[in-house]
């Protein structure tokens, strides 16, 4: 008895230690009180040609009722190092809210049972049901593209008397990584190409897409493309080593007071076909699309589409979740006025953050306060231009933070 319990001591306190050097905080509030603090996701295994798709549930957060500045993240091996884009790439990250009840928390804890005790806590717009649900959440443009919110705006959280009784607030990273070393084809493995996956033979018989019908034998690339373990095509005879890594993430924050502004937040995404019940505009996003090659000319790719605000506020940040190929993104008015144009930035290096030929930022827009109001029910048109190549999983995600004031 006595080793055991000895043994159990000394289990939980190298578990401790574990959990000492993982989640690194490092706090460093600055004259302006925000508050920043760096932390280690729990880590997941990657192979040569490997497809990793996760969720990491109740992620280490500022704790409390605070106003988030800025919300930063990149790929790292156990070393702290950080992975370049052509060995492991970075479809995507993706933070969401949820709360969880409290007296179901050890078992949602053990069982990773997301069906009970669990409710999803959705960004302010615009797509159907659960579809692009983040608050934060970019790609392989991550390292290139700032999330600072200016002054004073935040995004309000952990709000007591917003947060049902018995529940707490909590967050949860959704992620898809693709380990392209070794592969053949390091771009279509980065675009889910079908072909290029080791899918189960009867995958088209059994796969549904985002409207719940069979996916069509046409649909040759994207999400669906992309499941948890499956092996993108290797070079012949190709070996290397698994590694283990993780998201390093740094979240920038001030304890909310009277001097913050709270900034709502819309995903709009530009494969959207929005009808309307008469009443109430009924979204339908796809997330991603394909891009045919246009043989006749080189005039670049447009997907667009008219998306109406049932509430407007003024422009506080723009950007774009956008692919390899994007030429620019552009929302407009419905005046037709542009509210903010986002240009892409592409590597020119191998150093991480700066690799050749790979998205590597998308400009963002910070319009003067108060310069650009979008009014309530005002229809915006969102484009997306990417070149004129055969493209599959491309995708075109406008990103805004509106308020509904300029000042406190
Ligand atoms: C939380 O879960 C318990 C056990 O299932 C249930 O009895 C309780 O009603 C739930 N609490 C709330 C606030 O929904
Ligand atoms: C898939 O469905 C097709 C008909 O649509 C059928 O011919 C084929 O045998 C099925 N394949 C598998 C593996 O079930
Ligand atoms: C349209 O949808 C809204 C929200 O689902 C609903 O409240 C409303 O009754 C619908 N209107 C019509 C005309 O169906
Ligand atoms: C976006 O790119 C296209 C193609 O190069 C160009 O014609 C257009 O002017 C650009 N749009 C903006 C708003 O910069």
């Amino acid at each position: 008895m006595r080793t055991i319990s000895r043994g159990a001591i000394i289990l939980f306190s190298i578990m401790m230690l574990l959990f000492d050097t993982t989640h690194s905080i490092v706090l460093e509030p600055d004259e302006n009180h925000i508050k920043s603090a760096t932390f280690l996701s729990e880590n997941f295994e990657v192979g040569p040609g490997k497809i990793v798709v996760k969720t990491l549930l109740d992620i280490d957060f500022p704790r409390g009722h605070i106003g988030v500045k800025s919300f930063d993240v990149e790929v790292v091996d156990e070393d702290g190092n950080s992975i370049p884009l052509y060995e492991t790439y970075l479809h995507h990250w993706f933070a969401v809210k949820y709360i969880e009840n409290i007296t179901m928390s050890p078992y949602i804890k053990q069982s990773h049972d997301l069906r009970n005790g669990i409710e999803f806590e959705r960004n302010d717009g615009a797509c159907q049901g659960f579809l692009l649900p983040h608050y934060w959440g970019l790609g392989a443009e991550s390292r290139g593209t700032s999330s600072n919110l200016p002054d004073p705006f935040a995004v309000e959280l952990g709000n007591p008397t917003k947060i049902k009784h018995g529940f707490k607030e909590k967050w949860l990273f959704s992620i898809m990584v693709i380990d392209t070393r070794g592969t053949q084809d390091r771009k279509g493995c980065t675009e889910c190409r079908c072909k290029l996956m080791n899918l189960p033979n009867d995958f088209y018989n059994v796969t549904t897409g985002i409207n719940g019908q069979l996916l069509p034998r046409s649909y040759k690339g994207g999400l669906f493309c992309c499941q948890d373990n499956v092996q993108c095509k290797l070079k012949n005879g190709f070996r290397g080593p698994t590694r283990k890594l993780s998201l390093r993430y740094k979240i920038k924050w001030v304890d909310w007071d009277e001097n913050q502004v709270p900034l709502k937040f819309y995903i709009l995404d530009s494969t959207d076909r929005v009808r309307s019940n008469g009443s109430t505009p009924i979204h339908d996003c796809q997330a991603e699309y394909t891009i045919p090659r246009n043989h006749y000319n080189d005039i670049p790719h447009i997907k667009k589409a008219n998306i109406p605000m049932t509430k407007g506020g003024y422009l506080v940040y723009g950007t774009a979740h956008m692919h390899t190929g994007v030429v620019n993104v552009t929302l407009y008015g419905q005046d037709g006025r542009v509210l903010c144009t986002s240009n892409p930035k592409y590597g020119t290096g191998k150093e991480a953050g700066n690799e050749k030929g790979y998205l590597v930022g998308m400009s963002v827009c910070y319009p003067k306060p108060g310069s650009i109001k979008i009014e309530d029910g005002e229809i915006l048109t969102l484009e997306s231009v990417y070149e004129n190549k055969f493209r599959t999983g491309a995708m075109g995600h406008f990103y805004i933070y509106l308020a509904e004031q300029i000042s406190i």
